[in-house]
């Protein structure tokens, strides 16, 4: 792991949208970006799974989805994503992890970012992994009940088994994380989200990283690219 080396210098205002199926990495490189760069990571799943955590409407009107694998409606994720990026200055550097995921949420996020004077998005990261590697992921990931911090039981294992190393919390298995859910999700990723890849291709911001490769590799080639495209 990148570990919690001093925050590195990084280009003016890169701004990435993290595409690929479940499991393929995105919030774990988002978080490896974070602690090397200092990055904000926007994971439009850890958002709304926080909202459930604290009782809100929106969270609760989530979870039914969310617990089927199924996407939230447009309005409701647009306007929670769009209402954190307010707070972000017009040309912080930021990754959005899961979000825009269907075509009507890339088109309100390129309207809302022009309207509002933004810097607009640099460049779309696709995670390219196979679906059994996929199964097998999802299968052995645990988050932490009381902070949301992510481990794997082989390829990321908590330092003391079924405990989160940052604040101790239990692990425990996510609820859409279930093999019958996973097939669900990955179906709803093909028909509502892939449509994305053509969508930014056709804006040539799109780049394409192996997803299938061990964490540190895929860290690697993800900062390779940025450094060819002179991001960081
Ligand atoms: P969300 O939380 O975004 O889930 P997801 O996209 O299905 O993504 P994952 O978190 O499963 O995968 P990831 O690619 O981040 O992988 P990770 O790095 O964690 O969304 C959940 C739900 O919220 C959706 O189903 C939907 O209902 C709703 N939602 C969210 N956004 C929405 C939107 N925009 N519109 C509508 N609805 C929305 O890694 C997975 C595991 O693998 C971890 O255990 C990790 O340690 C391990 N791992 C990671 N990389 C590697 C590697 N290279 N090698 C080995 N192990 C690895």
């Amino acid at each position: 792991m990148a570990g919690s080396a001093a925050v590195a210098e990084i280009g003016t205002g890169m701004r990435l949208i993290f595409l690929g199926p479940p499991g393929a990495g995105k919030g774990t490189q988002a978080s490896l970006l974070l602690q090397r760069y200092g990055t904000v990571a926007l994971a439009s799943g850890d958002i709304l799974r926080e909202a459930l955590r604290r009782g809100d409407p929106i969270g609760r009107q989530a979870h039914q989805y969310m617990e089927s694998g199924a996407l939230v409606p447009d309005e409701v994720i647009t306007e929670l994503l769009l209402q954190r990026l307010e707070t972000l200055g017009k040309e912080q550097s930021f990754v959005l992890d899961g979000f825009p995921r269907t075509e009507a949420q890339a088109r309100a996020l390129d309207v809302w970012l022009a309207r509002t004077g933004h810097k607009l998005i640099d460049r779309v990261v696709d995670f390219d992994i196979s679906e059994e590697k996929i199964i097998r992921r999802l299968a052995g990931r645990r988050i932490c009940g009381g902070c949301g911090a992510s481990y794997h039981t082989e390829n990321l294992p908590p330092r003391r088994e079924g405990f989160c190393n940052r604040c101790g919390g239990e692990l425990r298995m996510r609820e859409d994380d279930r093999p019958e859910t996973i097939r669900k999700r990955l179906a709803v990723y093909h028909k509502q989200t892939e449509p994305l890849l053509n969508f930014y291709r056709n804006q040539g911001k799109l780049r394409v990283v192996p997803g299938d490769l061990e964490i540190e590799s895929q860290y690697e080639a993800l900062l390779q690219l940025l450094k060819s495209e002179q991001m960081v």
